[in-house]
C-alpha cells in the first residue's frame, strides 16, 4: 500500500484525535516501517489494517465508518493532487465507471506497485450504476466514500447500496442511483 495512504491516515487521525492517539495506535501495532512512513514508499498492508484496527477498539468506531471518513478525506487530497484526471470528467456517473479502465490506470503509471481494485461495470444508464468490487484488502467502504465524494464534487448527490457477494466483503455489488 502506498506510503500516501499511510501519511493522510494519521494525519487525519491526528486531527481527529490528538498525537496521543496516533503514538497509541502505533506503539500498539507490530510495524516492519515502526510507523515512520513517506509518502513515496510502499508499506504492507497489513500496518494499514492493525492501525485501523487500533483506532476502531480505542474510538469504538467500526472500520467500515472509519475508512468512509477517511476516505472523504482522500478524496481532497486526490483533488489537490491529480485536478487534471477528475478535469477529464463532466459526470460523476462517467467518472465512476471509468475508474477500472482509466483513473486506476493513469494510478498505475504514477505508482507502477499500487495495490488496487478492480471494478467491473455490470449495468449503467445515464443516472443509474451498477459496480462490483473486488479486491483481497476488503476495502469497500473506502470506496463507498470516495464515490460519496464524487458526486459532491459534481455538485450531486446519489443513493448508493451495497450488497456483500462474499461475507468477508473481498466482493462487494455497488448500486449507485443519482437522486
Ligand atoms: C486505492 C488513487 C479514484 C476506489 C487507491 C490508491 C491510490 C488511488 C493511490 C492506493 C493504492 C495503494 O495504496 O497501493 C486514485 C486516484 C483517483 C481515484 C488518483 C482519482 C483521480 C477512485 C474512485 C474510487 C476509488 C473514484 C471509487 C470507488 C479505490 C479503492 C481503493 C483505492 C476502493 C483501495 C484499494 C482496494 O480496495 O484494494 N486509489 N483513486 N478510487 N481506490 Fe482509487
Amino acid at each position: 500500500m502506498k506510503g500516501i495512504v499511510f501519511t493522510e491516515f494519521l494525519d487525519l487521525v491526528e486531527e481527529k484525535f490528538g498525537l496521543e492517539m496516533v503514538d497509541k495506535i502505533i506503539t500498539s501495532s507490530e510495524l516492519e516501517s515502526e510507523g515512520a512512513y513517506t509518502s513515496v514508499g510502499t508499506y504492507r498492508f497489513s500496518e494499514m489494517l492493525q492501525l485501523l484496527q487500533h483506532l476502531s477498539a480505542n474510538t469504538g468506531i467500526s472500520i467500515d465508518n472509519l475508512l468512509l471518513v477517511y476516505a472523504e478525506h482522500f478524496f481532497g487530497v486526490i483533488e489537490d493532487s491529480y485536478p487534471g484526471l477528475l478535469a477529464t470528467y463532466k459526470d460523476p456517473i462517467e467518472m465512476l465507471s471509468s475508474i477500472e479502465n482509466h483513473i486506476h490506470i493513469e494510478v498505475r503509471k504514477i505508482y507502477p506497485d499500487a495495490e488496487l481494485p478492480t471494478f467491473k461495470v455490470i449495468d449503467k444508464t445515464e443516472n443509474s450504476l451498477v459496480m462490483d468490487y473486488k479486491s483481497s484488502r476488503a476495502m469497500h467502504h473506502f470506496g463507498l466514500g470516495l464515490m460519496n465524494k464524487t458526486f459532491e464534487h459534481f455538485n450531486t448527490t446519489a443513493t448508493i447500496e451495497l450488497e456483500k457477494i462474499k461475507e468477508d466483503g473481498t466482493e462487494v455489488r455497488f448500486i449507485i442511483t443519482k437522486n
